[in-house]
């Protein structure tokens, strides 16, 4: 379903019913670009329990506190460094998540009890609407319960969480960027230290663009690395998605190189296991003939999009949908080793993590 570039006038009413559910301590889903976030009032300790319970994630793990202008950062920090200032203003509303300095009053709820918090503009007309109707933070994690695959459509959140612990879900079509935010650290900038800046998770908000904008090298994650965990397990920064079984279907996942797809597809049809594929290539096209249509015994054969930006949109939903089907086995093939690739297979390489 296509995102309405703008809120129509009838739904305002909608917005105020969400905005009043928040300030009774109840909790809305709405959309964003990335992902549904499950949203609760930032300043209400007893609507972030909530949120915990509901997702079902520990309570020492922080949120990211959603926001709708720029004024906004002084509320939740003690002071915002000039280059977290520049990607701010360039990317939001955008896939950006920004760790700052803490302000004294922001609950510990919020942020795990760290001297940080985290904060994002997303950029979705529905977000934005409910964001101002409210005026205050939203504390928002993706709408899944934890470690499960995040929502990138209404139905999907609707699929995990029941009326009694999501008072309404915002209904905003399927999310444009379909993967979670890039997350940049500043917590340990002090001015004119460029290098203490990192990217704690890869999104769709590219490294490259980042330095860009900054005009320096910054310490960011490879996806054939671990170092979003290594980093956060030396700071003892609690980043819930460097957890490496996060973001995962139910049923177990291999990543194949496209060399050994055939082969590996071939097995599986061989001993009548129940499987899906997500691949770049039609399954008759196997070069030595055996992946045609009558030997494959694929349950769903997904042609996945050559272009990273579609990839990253349809993947979650992709997953949800072969997740559905209740096979012994998904099968991906191997996305490039490029920069514009990095957080799909970062997600990837998490979802695969399970077995
Ligand atoms: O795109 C997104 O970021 C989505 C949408 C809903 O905005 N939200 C999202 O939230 O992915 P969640 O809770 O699933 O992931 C937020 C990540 C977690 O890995 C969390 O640990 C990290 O942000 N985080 C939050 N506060 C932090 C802090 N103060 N320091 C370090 N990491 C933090
Ligand atoms: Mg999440």
């Amino acid at each position: 379903m296509q995102v309405a570039a703008t809120v129509p006038e009838h739904s305002h009413s909608v917005f105020a019913r969400a905005a009043h559910a928040l300030h009774e301590g109840l909790l809305v889903a709405f959309p964003t670009e990335t992902v549904y976030g499950l949203g609760a009032d930032a300043g209400n300790a007893a609507a972030i329990k909530r949120l915990y319970a509901a997702k079902g994630r520990p309570s020492n793990h922080p949120v990211i506190v959603h926001i709708y202008c720029l004024e906004q950062l002084t509320e939740f920090t003690r002071h915002v460094p000039e280059p977290a200032l520049t990607l701010a203003q360039k990317y939001w509303p955008g896939p950006l998540t920004l760790i700052l300095p803490r302000a004294a009053h922001v609950l510990d709820e919020i942020t795990g009890g760290q001297d940080t918090v985290a904060l994002r503009i997303p950029d979705h007309p529905v977000a934005l609407a409910l964001l101002r109707e409210f005026k205050k933070g939203v504390a928002a994690p993706s709408a899944n319960r934890f470690g499960k695959l995040s929502p990138t459509t209404a139905a999907d959140v609707r699929s995990q969480f029941g009326e009694h612990e999501v008072a309404m879900v915002l209904d905003g079509g399927s999310c444009s960027v379909g993967l979670e935010s890039t997350i940049v650290d500043f917590s340990g900038f002090q001015s004119g230290e460029h290098c203490a800046v990192r990217i704690l998770r890869p999104g769709m908000l590219l490294k490259r663009q980042i330095e860009e904008t900054l005009q320096v090298k910054i310490n960011g994650v490879k996806a054939t690395e671990t170092t979003e965990t290594t980093d956060a397990q030396r700071t003892k920064v609690r980043v819930p998605g460097s957890l490496r079984s996060h973001y995962a279907p139910s049923t177990p996942l291999k990543i194949v190189s496209l060399e050994a797809l055939d082969t590996y597809v071939a097995a599986l049809s061989a001993k009548s296991a129940r499987f899906s594929v997500i691949s770049f290539h039609k399954a008759e096209s196997g070069t030595d003939g055996c992946l045609t249509e009558n030997s494959t015994t694929a349950l769903e054969w997904i042609v996945a999009d050559n272009d990273p930006y579609g990839y990253a949109r349809d993947l979650y939903g992709c997953l949800h949908r072969l997740d559905g089907l209740r096979g012994d086995i998904i099968v991906v093939e191997q996305v490039p080793d490029a920069p514009e690739w990095t957080a799909i297979a970062d997600r990837l390489q998490r979802a695969a993590a399970i077995i």
